[in-house]
């Protein structure tokens, strides 16, 4: 008889509860031991101050690594913080916003908030841009690229035509660009209406501390600054992502390792008659084709193995699983095979 009641996705792990937690894309790899020396540094008597409403340390060091200039750098509580701020510096009740689906559902969500019009414009299967995005006149287009569920990149230079072609903002979320091979970052500056957002939350393995960097024009910021919390970063947020950004040799270490396993549950999913869409992301959205997937991950859940399943009927019939170690990758791929095969 089992011990304890099956894990209900969604809900975090207990104590002490040993899950393979394959569900919401985090880095199965430690952050830095810098990071963690720069926490215990900034876990001092000096948390009795609030923290730098500017976050200029973090700003000036994301300026040298990401050759970005540092008034066109906003730290935030996470990107989802970042998106939520575009949005309400941005629209007005009934303005649209446009996006390809299926996507972020946080975007939806965002929108709903703020009383925003949604455009969804289907990807077409092989999830490339759809045409008729800019179509949407939208006062704010998102494009996550890559992309989830589904993983795959929209080349720099079809970001660049999409940037000139919408009529407002463009917002590329690259949460996951630090796992592919092009980034538009490049944009930034040279094209007023673009903003590329950026997470801690997946390479640097930072998730628990909510840090994002958006990168954009010195006046588009400045809306958001105006509708931001002033303290929105914490103290120990800002001196962890400072350490992080001062050593990319273990986030581009980590990195490397989950591409590689990348690459071995591609093939391994293929194996077990999974259509896999080629991934530039820390996770691979896996599809047997009109076969429902809901009880595949229910079915993993009670193994306490979580994977992403989302009930849409584009995606009924597929999982998102994120990239682990090797070890939850081959305890992953057996339940599977016994459960799918
Ligand atoms: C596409 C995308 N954007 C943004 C986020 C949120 O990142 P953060 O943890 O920085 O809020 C996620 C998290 O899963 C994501 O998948």
């Amino acid at each position: 008889m089992r011990a304890v009641a099956p894990y209900v996705p969604g809900e975090q792990p207990g104590p002490g509860r040993r899950v393979i937690k394959l569900n919401t894309n985090e880095n199965p790899y430690p952050p830095s031991p810098r990071v963690l020396s720069a926490l215990a540094a900034a876990a001092s008597a000096d948390v009795r101050l609030y923290p730098d409403p500017e976050a200029k340390a973090l700003r000036a060091r994301a300026a040298a690594v990401y050759g970005v200039p540092e008034d066109h750098i906003l730290a935030g509580n996470g990107s989802d913080e970042l998106l939520a701020l575009v949005l309400r510096a941005t629209i007005d009740p009934g303005d649209r916003v446009a996006f390809p689906v299926p996507t972020y559902s946080l975007y939806d969500t965002l929108v709903a908030v703020q009383g925003g019009e949604v455009v969804r414009v289907a990807f077409p299967p092989d999830f490339g841009l759809p045409p008729g995005l800019a179509a949407a006149r939208a006062r704010v287009t998102f494009l996550c690229n890559p992309n989830s569920p589904s993983g795959t990149l929209t080349p720099q230079e079809l970001v660049e035509v999409l940037a000139r072609e919408v009529a407002g903002v463009l917002v590329v979320d690259e949460a996951y660009v630090d796992f592919a091979r092009s980034s538009a970052m490049g944009l930034v500056g040279r094209l007023p209406n673009v903003v590329v957002l950026r997470t801690f939350s997946k390479s640097f393995s930072l998730a628990g501390l909510r840090i994002g960097l958006a990168f954009g024009h010195p006046d588009l910021l400045a809306g958001l600054r105006t509708v931001k919390d002033s303290y929105n970063l914490n103290r120990l947020s800002q001196a962890a992502a400072v350490a992080a950004l001062e050593d990319m040799e273990t986030m581009h270490a980590n990195v490397a390792r989950i591409r590689t396993t990348r690459q071995t549950l591609t093939a391994r999913l293929r194996d077990l008659r999974y259509e896999v869409l080629p991934s530039e992301a820390n996770f691979v959205l896996a599809r047997r084709p009109g076969i429902d997937q809901a009880p595949v991950a229910h079915a993993l859940a009670e193994r306490d193995i979580l994977v992403r399943h989302f009930a849409v009927p584009a995606l009924q019939d597929a999982l998102r699983i994120t990239v682990g170690t090797d070890a939850e990758i081959e305890a992953l791929l057996a339940a599977l095979a016994g459960i799918a095969g």
